[in-house]
C-alpha cells in the first residue's frame, strides 16, 4: 500500500450567485437554505467531521457573510437561551461553533469553481485536501468525503466521487470513462463534459465530491476559462487525469441534488421523514396530502 500524507483540510466552495434558486438567493446563501432546520452548510460541515475532517476552508464571496456568522458564537442569543432554562438549545448552538475549525477566504469575483478552489492555494499549501459542494447531499454510512478518502489513501491519487445517471441523459453531465478495480472504483481515463447524445464512454458523472493532491494549484492556474468563461474544475480534473493520475469511486448511498429545486424538496422531505421527532408526523400529513393530490 502507498504511503500518502493525510488529509486535513477540506475545502467548500460557497461563493456562486445560486441561480437556480432565485428569488431566494436573492438574498440569502443557497447553502443556507434550511433541510427542515439544518442549513446545507452544517450537513457538509458534519460530514468532515464525521470523516475525521475538521479544518475547513469556507470560500464565499460579497453578500454572503451570513455564512461565516452562522459558525460565529452568539454571546447574546446564549444569554437569552440560558436565562430561559433553555439547555438543549443552548448545546445545541454551542455544539455549532466547537465542531470545526473554520476559516473563509472571499473569492472577489465568480470566476468559476475551479476559481474558488484555486482561492484556497495560500491555506492548504502543499497538503491533499477534499472538495465539498454543497448541491450535492449524500445520506451514507460512511460518509461520501469518507469513502473517497479511504480510496486515496489506498492509492495515494486524486480521487472523484461517481453516480450513476439514468440512460439517455448522460448528455447533461460529466462523464468518465475508466476501468474498474474493484470495489466500486475506477482508475479513470479520461473526462468528457456533456458528451454527445449516444456518444457517452459510460453513465458514470462525477458529483460534488473530491480528494486532491496540491498538484491541482499549479493545473489550476494554468488552466484557461472554459465553459461560461470560467474557469472549470473539470478541465483542471481531466489534466490532472493526463499527467499524474486519478481514480473515482460510485458512492454508495442516498444522493440528493439540493441545487435543483426538485432535488432540494426531496432531500427536505428525506430528512423529515427520518427524523425521530417530526418523522411520523410528517410522514402522515404527506400521505395525506398526496391523496388529495
Ligand atoms: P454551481 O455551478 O452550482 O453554481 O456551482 P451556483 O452559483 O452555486 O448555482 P447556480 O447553478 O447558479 O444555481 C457549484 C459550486 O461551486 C461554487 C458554488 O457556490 C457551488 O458550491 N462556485 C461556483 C464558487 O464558489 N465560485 C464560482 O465562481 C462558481
Amino acid at each position: 500500500m502507498a504511503i500518502v500524507k493525510p488529509v486535513r483540510k477540506a475545502v467548500l466552495p460557497a461563493a456562486g450567485f445560486g441561480t437556480r434558486f432565485l428569488p431566494v438567493t436573492k438574498a440569502i446563501p443557497k447553502e443556507l437554505l434550511p433541510i427542515v432546520d439544518v442549513p446545507v452548510i452544517q450537513i457538509n460541515v458534519e460530514e468532515c467531521v464525521a470523516s475525521g475532517i475538521r479544518d475547513l476552508i469556507l470560500i464565499t464571496s460579497r453578500g454572503k457573510d451570513a455564512l461565516i456568522d452562522y459558525f460565529d458564537r452568539g454571546a447574546e442569543l446564549e444569554e437569552l437561551l440560558e436565562r430561559k432554562g433553555k439547555r438543549a438549545d443552548l448545546e445545541m448552538i454551542r455544539r455549532l461553533t466547537d465542531l470545526a475549525h473554520i476559516s473563509a477566504i472571499r473569492q472577489a469575483e465568480a470566476r468559476g469553481l475551479g476559481h474558488a478552489v484555486l482561492c484556497a492555494r495560500g491555506l492548504v499549501v502543499d497538503e491533499p485536501f477534499a472538495v465539498l459542494l454543497g448541491d450535492d447531499l449524500v445520506e451514507a454510512d460512511p460518509p461520501a468525503i469518507r469513502q473517497l478518502l479511504d480510496v486515496y489513501a489506498k492509492y495515494g491519487k486524486g480521487v472523484v466521487a461517481l453516480w450513476e445517471v439514468p440512460s439517455g441523459q448522460e448528455h447533461l453531465y460529466g462523464i468518465v470513462d475508466g476501468e474498474s478495480v474493484g470495489g466500486g472504483v475506477f482508475r479513470l481515463h479520461n473526462l468528457v463534459e456533456k458528451p454527445e447524445p449516444g456518444k457517452a464512454p459510460s453513465r458514470l458523472s462525477i458529483v460534488g465530491r473530491y480528494v486532491l493532491p496540491p498538484e491541482i494549484f499549479p493545473i489550476l492556474a494554468n488552466t484557461k476559462p472554459g465553459q461560461g468563461g470560467e474557469i472549470q474544475l473539470t478541465d483542471a480534473l481531466a489534466t490532472l487525469c493526463a499527467s499524474d493520475g486519478l481514480y473515482g469511486v460510485r458512492l454508495r448511498g442516498e444522493r440528493f441534488d439540493a441545487g435543483d429545486r426538485t432535488g432540494y424538496v426531496l432531500a427536505v422531505l428525506r430528512y423529515a421523514l427520518r427524523r425521530s421527532d417530526i418523522g411520523a408526523a410528517v410522514r402522515a400529513g404527506a400521505e395525506k396530502l398526496l391523496r388529495k393530490t
